[in-house]
């Protein structure tokens, strides 16, 4: 058992090590050839010479034997530390053959680096098939680039070719980790001024002689830029920026990175709880009554209409209006009564706006009063619109079971309902609600007893009352 465990242990540290392979250093890079052959490179663009002659019927085909690729740093005092392929070629020296053409071609980028390999002359007729290994190291790539280096004949013979894909170590082996530029990400210290509207961020564990940028981006699917990034010279002494934002959204990210090519970008999202902000985002349309919620940033929530208790704790979904984002969240037709609200359920709770409880849209009232056994329902509006009244049965909290009395009334009109003995009773409500929208409240005046006493919904405007409650969220859990 204890042996399995050692076992397993070794295991993981060996796998561990593989990303901490140590990379060969070099200090200048350059081209050498063994058996003593001279050789010399020059770099080479010419893409005509990619098309092939045929092979002298003398030529072996496997005249090129083996292509191997790896890595190295070179580091030079003074400046940062590259990486470049290693590229190690052999082949047989052939009379036909005065050199190689060997070309990296990034598939990431499309770009090519090229370098022609020529041998000296005589010697190489003296040395005629003599096997030759040719090293270049000078093509510079970037941290895990994935690259396609062939190898080819100068002249260039068809079907004598070599060619291998290649990917470049990235920012988790320890020696690329450490040394490149492009993974030395730095390390963020923000602090926000909210008054000022401010993010101030402090780097530090960068190279600190190069520039290095800052900037705010709401992440979407990507980050995207909110206004203009900052630059922190290499030579300031202060490695500090501040940054202005207009809102503090959950998605309102830090994002720091080297000024060098490809770099490794660290990236704080410090407000992602902070969802309250999104909900305040509610649009009303009096012309086309259309009422329309968008986030500012990406969120899961389903959002509903809903009608607001008269306890305040609570709101009933209205039916059919459920929406989950990224589904477009818009009602057309929508009654601005303030009972009226939006509710936000996330995996956080619930939230509750209610966007026409402040008074300033066109409400209306239902009151009934009982005229010895009929109970009269009247509906005052400031706008023309058109009602319906159900009386129903409460039997329990979020739903009314119609009794299947069914009327149509106007605003200004009144309506007239007969109430029996056995409908006397405190689960009995009515319940009127606009029909010239699509989205209304239903509105219930229940306890209705028997002895007809008078009922009115509300005491005065209900519109007033909500003001002071409704001016903040509600956070229902
Ligand atoms: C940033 O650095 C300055 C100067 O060293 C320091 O006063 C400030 O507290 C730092 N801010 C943060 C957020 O670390
Ligand atoms: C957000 O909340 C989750 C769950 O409560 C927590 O794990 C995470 O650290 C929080 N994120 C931030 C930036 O506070
Ligand atoms: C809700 O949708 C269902 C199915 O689409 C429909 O049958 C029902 O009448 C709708 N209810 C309301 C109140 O619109
Ligand atoms: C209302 O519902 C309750 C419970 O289901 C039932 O006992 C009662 O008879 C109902 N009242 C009417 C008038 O239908």
């Amino acid at each position: 058992m204890m042996i399995n465990i050692h076992v397993q242990i070794l295991l993981i540290i060996l796998l561990w090590n593989s990303d901490c392979q140590i990379i060969p250093r070099i200090e200048e890079c350059g081209l050498s050839c063994s058996q003593g052959v001279h050789c010399k490179s020059k770099p080479s663009s010419d893409i005509f010479n990619s098309f092939c002659h045929a092979a002298p019927t003398s030529l072996s085909s496997t005249i090129l034997k083996s292509m191997k690729i790896s890595t190295v740093i070179k580091c030079v005092q003074g400046s940062p530390c590259s990486l470049h392929l290693n590229i190690k070629g052999s082949l047989s020296l052939d009379e036909n053959i005065r050199g190689l053409e060997i070309c990296s071609l990034s598939l990431d980028t499309q770009q090519s680096q090229c370098t022609n390999v020529r041998f000296a002359r005589k010697k190489s007729k003296m040395l005629n098939g003599k096997k030759v290994q040719v090293q270049f190291n000078c093509f510079e790539v970037n941290v895990a680039q994935h690259i396609y280096v062939t190898m080819k004949t100068v002249p260039n013979y068809c079907d004598v070719k070599m060619s291998q894909e290649y990917y470049v170590e990235d920012c988790k082996n320890s020696d690329v980790g450490k040394y490149i530029p492009a993974c030395l990400a730095g390390k963020l210290d923000y602090n926000v001024e909210r008054a000022k509207k401010i993010i101030s961020v402090n780097v530090s564990n960068f190279l600190r002689d190069q520039d290095y940028y800052v900037r705010l981006c709401h992440k979407w699917f990507t980050c995207e830029d909110v206004g203009q990034f900052a630059v922190i010279k290499g030579k300031d002494a202060l490695k500090s920026v501040s940054l202005k934002y207009s809102q503090l959204l959950p998605c309102l990210c830090i994002e720091g990175w080297l000024a060098v090519p490809d770099a490794r970008r660290i990236q704080l999202c410090p407000f992602e709880n902070d969802t309250k902000v999104l909900w305040d985002n509610i649009v009303y349309n009096p012309a086309t009554q259309t009422l329309a919620w968008e986030p500012a940033c990406p969120v899961l929530v389903t959002v509903n209409l809903c009608r607001l208790t008269k306890s305040n704790d609570h709101c009933e979904d209205i039916q059919n209006s459920s929406k989950h984002f990224p589904e477009k969240v818009k009602y057309s037709r929508v009654d601005t009564h303030p009972r009226l609200c939006m509710k936000f359920t996330t995996k956080q709770g619930s939230w509750v706006k209610c966007p026409f409880a402040h008074g300033e849209f066109p409400a209306w009232k239902m009151r009934t009063a009982a005229v010895a056994d009929q109970i009269q329902v009247f509906f005052t509006s400031q706008t023309k619109a058109h009602f319906s009244v159900l009386v129903c049965n409460k039997t329990q909290l979020a739903s009314c079971d119609s009794l299947g009395m069914h009327h149509s009334v106007s605003v200004g009109d009144s309506v007239s309902i007969t109430m029996s003995q056995e409908m006397c009773g405190s689960t009995i409500c009515i319940q009127g609600w606009r029909t010239d929208v699509d989205y209304s409240v239903p509105l219930q005046i229940c306890d209705i007893h028997c002895g007809f006493r008078g009922h009115t919904y509300g005491n005065g405007s209900p519109a007033k009352a909500m003001t002071h409650r409704m001016k903040s969220m509600h956070s229902l859990h």
